[in-house]
């Protein structure tokens, strides 16, 4: 699994507004909304394109589109619900499917409460959206889902990760998919932290991004 981290001032900037505990929630909406575009403008660096010819006003030339079917944005509710319109801002055509995905707050383990993504993925481009990626097992089971329906090339576009989540998601789909897989894996992410706290939080972090959005 390939993780890129945007090393950008701006990135940081925000996301250190993000982590401030003053941050009300309509600033961390909109710095949430903020964040997303510009780490979607690194996630799509190889959204699939397709050549195409256009007629300029003064003479026919070569540029691209967006090679069809067009990528699937899957934000997992609740809280990558917040990421979803910096998303499709810059991807305006894009299909979007949710995957509604609880942690336990005891086993840490994720439940699955709802799924409304196509069966069919098969060859499909798919950006998941998840603000946390923190024991990794939300994420994990995520791309183990939309793999199973066919999806090759998938990436989750996390503001935080903890080290422990990034190596147990590596370490869950060779597992699970094994050396067979051919699906391209990546996560992109504002920072890596430190560690993972006794109760599955992302050290230092910014809290509960949920409960932060959506009180
Ligand atoms: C949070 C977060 C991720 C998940 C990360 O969601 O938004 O989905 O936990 O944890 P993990 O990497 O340990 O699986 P939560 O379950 O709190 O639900 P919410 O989005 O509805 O607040």
């Amino acid at each position: 699994m390939e993780i890129h981290v945007v090393d950008h001032p701006l990135v940081a900037h925000k996301l250190t507004t993000l982590r401030d505990v003053r941050t009300d929630s309509p600033t961390f909406r909109r710095l949430t909304d903020e964040l997303v575009t510009l780490l979607a403008y690194e996630a799509t660096r190889d959204v699939r394109v397709s050549d195409v010819t256009v007629q300029t006003p003064l003479t026919e030339t070569s540029g691209v589109q967006l090679t069809r079917p067009t990528p699937l944005v899957v934000p997992i509710l609740r809280a990558g619900l917040g990421m979803l319109d910096g998303m499709t801002r810059l991807l305006p055509t894009a299909e979007v499917g949710f995957l509604g995905m609880a942690r336990d707050e005891e086993t840490l383990q994720p439940a699955t409460y709802a799924d409304r993504l196509p069966q069919d993925l098969a060859g499909r481009q798919c950006y998941v959206l998840d603000p946390m990626l923190a024991t990794g097992g939300t994420l994990a089971a995520s791309l183990k889902l939309l793999v199973g329906r066919g999806a090759d090339h998938i990436t989750a576009i996390c503001l935080l990760a903890a080290p422990e989540g990034l190596e147990a998601v590596g370490a869950e789909l060779d597992r699970a998919l094994g050396a067979e897989r051919d699906a391209v894996l990546r996560v992109v992410t504002a920072a890596v932290d430190e560690r993972l706290n006794e109760q599955g939080f992302i050290m230092p972090g910014l809290g509960d991004a949920g409960d932060r959005l959506y009180g």
